[in-house]
C-alpha cells in the first residue's frame, strides 16, 4: 500500500459563531473568530489517498486526475467563498476547520477511482494550526 498526497490552496473567510448563544457567550468562546464581519485564512490542502500502484503505469492514481477532482469538487466550491454563506456542502454547520476538513472529505470519498481509497484529509488553517481526517 502507498500513500499519494496533493496539496492544494485555497482562500476563505468564515467566522465561528452560533446563533443560539448570545454575543457574549460567542466573544468568550471563539474571541476574535466571532468577528461580525469575517476574517479570512490561506488554507493549505492535503489530500492523501492510498492503494497499490497499477504495474502498468507504477502510479497509484493519476494525480492531475486527483488534482481536478479536488478542483473539481473541493477548490472552486471554496476558494474566495465566505464558507457561512457560499458553500453547499457547510450549509447549517460551524465553519470550524474541523468540520471544513470532515465536508471535503465527503465531497472526495465517493469520486475516486476504484482500488484507490481516501486516506486522509490535512487541512492547515495557519502554518501552525491544522486537522487531519481519516473518515472516522
Ligand atoms: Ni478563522
Amino acid at each position: 500500500m502507498v500513500y499519494l498526497t496533493r496539496l492544494e490552496h485555497f482562500n476563505a473567510a468564515h467566522k465561528l459563531y452560533n446563533p443560539n448563544w448570545t454575543k457574549e457567550k460567542n466573544d468568550e468562546v471563539f474571541g476574535l473568530c466571532a468577528n461580525e464581519n469575517w476574517h479570512g485564512h490561506n488554507f493549505e490542502l492535503y489530500v492523501t489517498v492510498k492503494g497499490n500502484p497499477n504495474p502498468d503505469t507504477g502510479f497509484v492514481m493519476d494525480v492531475k486526475v486527483l488534482s481536478k477532482l479536488i478542483v473539481e469538487y473541493v477548490t472552486e466550491k471554496l476558494d474566495h467563498k465566505n464558507l457561512n454563506l457560499d458553500v453547499d456542502f457547510l450549509q447549517g454547520k460551524m465553519c470550524s476547520t474541523e468540520n471544513v476538513a470532515m465536508g471535503i472529505w465527503n465531497q472526495l470519498a465517493d469520486k475516486l477511482p476504484q482500488n484507490v481509497q481516501l486516506h486522509c484529509i490535512k487541512l492547515y488553517e495557519t502554518p501552525r494550526i491544522f486537522v487531519e481526517y481519516f473518515g472516522e
